[in-house]
């Protein structure tokens, strides 16, 4: 089943206290630099997610089919939340106008969640949903029409989320996660544009 998106849904979805923070300028949702990958890591850390290094995120950084946001507080500029996403295009092109599209940012139709945490302090008040609904809009923007991730199969929280917000499970990959091995869900939603 798909995903309806349209203006309402987006904001229905925003908890109510998120925007007051927000109308506060309390916090804010920015682009990711280099300068905050100390503070991503920090958050891998203490939410024991992933295995990325600081060159990993920079590389991806730099990466022109990539997207990431994160959120920050105003008053000490502190990173609590962020999503890393790469950009994926089903189509078949030669590099001159590939590399066009890209620059663009005209030629993307899928893509997929590399990593999204937010501090374990403040899980549960709705800055995960805040970030991934600027991420919708963002493949609103580019009608992009499928997401992708992967999930531990052990990763209730996560999948709870990811549910929340229309994913299903779509197969599993057998001992696909390292340290400890685990089988991981492929889980899709399909963004439906009215
Ligand atoms: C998964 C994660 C990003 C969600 O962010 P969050 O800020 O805690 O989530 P929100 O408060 O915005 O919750 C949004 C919705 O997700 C669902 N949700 C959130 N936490 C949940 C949980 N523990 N169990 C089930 N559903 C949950 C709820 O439906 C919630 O909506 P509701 O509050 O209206 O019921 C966050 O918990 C996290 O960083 N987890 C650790 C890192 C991680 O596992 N990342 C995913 C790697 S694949």
């Amino acid at each position: 089943m798909g995903l309806i998106i349209s203006s309402q849904f987006i904001l229905t979805r925003c908890n109510f206290k998120i925007i007051q923070l927000m109308l506060k300028k309390e916090i804010s949702l920015i682009p990711i630099e280099a300068s905050s990958v100390t503070q991503i890591l920090q958050i891998c850390g203490d939410c024991k997610i992933s295995s990325w290094t600081a060159k990993d995120y920079i590389d991806e950084l730099k990466r022109s089919d990539s997207f990431s946001i994160s959120c920050v507080t105003n008053h000490q500029k502190n990173t609590i939340g962020f999503i890393f996403v790469r950009l994926i295009t089903s189509k078949h092109k030669d590099n001159l106008s590939f590399k066009k599209d890209l620059e663009q940012n005209l030629d993307f139709d899928e893509a997929e969640i590399l990593n999204i945490a937010i501090l374990p302090e403040y899980q549960g008040k709705g800055i995960g949903q805040i970030i991934f609904d600027c991420f919708v809009n963002f493949c609103i923007s580019r009608r992009i029409h499928t997401i992708w991730l992967e999930v531990r199969k052990s990763n209730k929280q996560a999948q709870g989320f990811y549910s929340k917000n229309g994913f299903q499970i779509f197969y599993s990959r057998k001992n696909y996660y390292q340290n400890p091995v685990e089988d991981a869900f492929v889980m899709k939603v399909n963004l439906s544009f009215i």
